[in-house]
């Protein structure tokens, strides 16, 4: 008994996906240099990066439709082989892979015959579907004559039938309208809540930020940075916030704070801003200098990510 239960305890310690050092390159290019990541259990894990980088190359690889050159890929603690073997997972492409003819119902019984779904099981996975998706209304009508985030969700939906452990997802929002991404998002949160472990490609730092529990950022074919938000903040641009004062005329130089835009802006780094911004302005106004605007910017993945990379995502 106790044996079984210490079995039990070191699987559920299992990552999810463990990759680590794995290269793939297409002729002169190297698409992924040395890359890794670990997708722990339960977690919504971003992986991040500008175009480019190797994101696409990195999931093909984890879902078996690319075979890297080297490196090392398990599953739930057990290395995967070049292809088969990944039933616990589901993928969605980042192009849509839709038959345009079919109705959503016939393409997620298509899907779901491609996951092995038969009968009554296909029957209950393609209602729950369309029910997850919010498309049952819809179900009966052509996808080619969606909207672009109609498509998106039921792609989705063709990666999920079969409800794996673990959902990798390549750019899910891409191209789709608000009202479509929130949707998304609720849908992933549903799966999230039932215990899936989520793998979500992104160029985009808010959804990072807001929808993953930890970040990856991905850079020229290898990760540079991993874990949450606070811990990647904490080990590159530090904690302290950067608070402009904008003064009415160009002002004096003042310890322990920098001259920017023209000597018209002192800027100051705080660890503490109710506990050091009071003495901040009263020092300012002493040495004769009159602040007519002020901004704190606290440290953000944008900074993270600059700070890293030397330059903006979006290039
Ligand atoms: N099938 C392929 N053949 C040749 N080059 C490829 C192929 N797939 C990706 N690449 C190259 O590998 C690099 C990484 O691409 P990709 O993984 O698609 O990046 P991302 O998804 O982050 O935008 C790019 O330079 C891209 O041009
Ligand atoms: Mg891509």
């Amino acid at each position: 008994m106790s044996d079984r239960i210490a079995t039990l305890g070191s699987v559920e310690a299992e990552a999810a996906l463990m990759v680590r050092d794995v290269v793939k390159r297409f002729g002169l290019t190297t698409a992924l240099d040395h890359a890794g990541l670990e997708l722990r259990r339960g977690e919504r894990l971003a992986l991040l990066g500008p175009n480019g980088a190797g994101k696409t190359t990195l999931v093909r690889c984890i879902c078996g439709r690319a075979v890297p050159d080297a490196g090392k890929i398990e599953m739930l603690g057990r290395r995967l082989p070049p292809s088969g073997g990944r039933h616990e997972l589901g993928f969605v492409p980042q192009e849509i892979a839709l038959y345009p003819d079919l109705t959503a119902r016939e393409n997620l019984e298509a899907f779901g015959r491609f996951h092995g779904l038969t009968g009554s099981k296909l029957r209950q996975a393609v209602d729950w579907a369309l029910e997850w998706t919010g498309l049952a209304d819809r179900a009966g009508d052509l996808t080619k004559t969606y909207s672009s985030g109609m498509k998106r969700r039921v792609n989705i939906a063709c990666g999920v039938l079969h409800r794996p452990l673990i959902l990798l997802l390549d750019e899910p929002t891409v191209g789709v309208d608000p009202q479509s991404r929130d949707r998304i998002f609720t849908m992933l949160d549903e799966l999230w809540g039932q215990g899936t472990s989520i793998l979500l490609t992104t160029h985009q730092l808010e959804e990072a930020e807001q929808q993953c529990d930890r970040i990856v950022i991905i850079d020229h074919g290898h990760a540079i940075a991993e874990g949450t938000l606070a811990e990647l903040i904490a080990n590159t641009v530090g904690t302290k916030r950067k608070v402009i004062f904008t003064l009415a005329e160009a002002g004096p130089k003042l310890d322990g704070m920098t001259t920017d835009g023209d000597g018209r802006e002192l800027v100051a780094e705080v660890e503490d801003v109710a506990l050091e911004l009071p003495d901040l302005l009263i020092r300012i106004r002493e040495s004769g200098a009159r602040v007519r605007d002020l901004e704190v910017h606290p440290p953000s993945l944008h900074s993270v990510f600059i700070h890293l990379t030397g330059r903006e995502l979006r290039e």
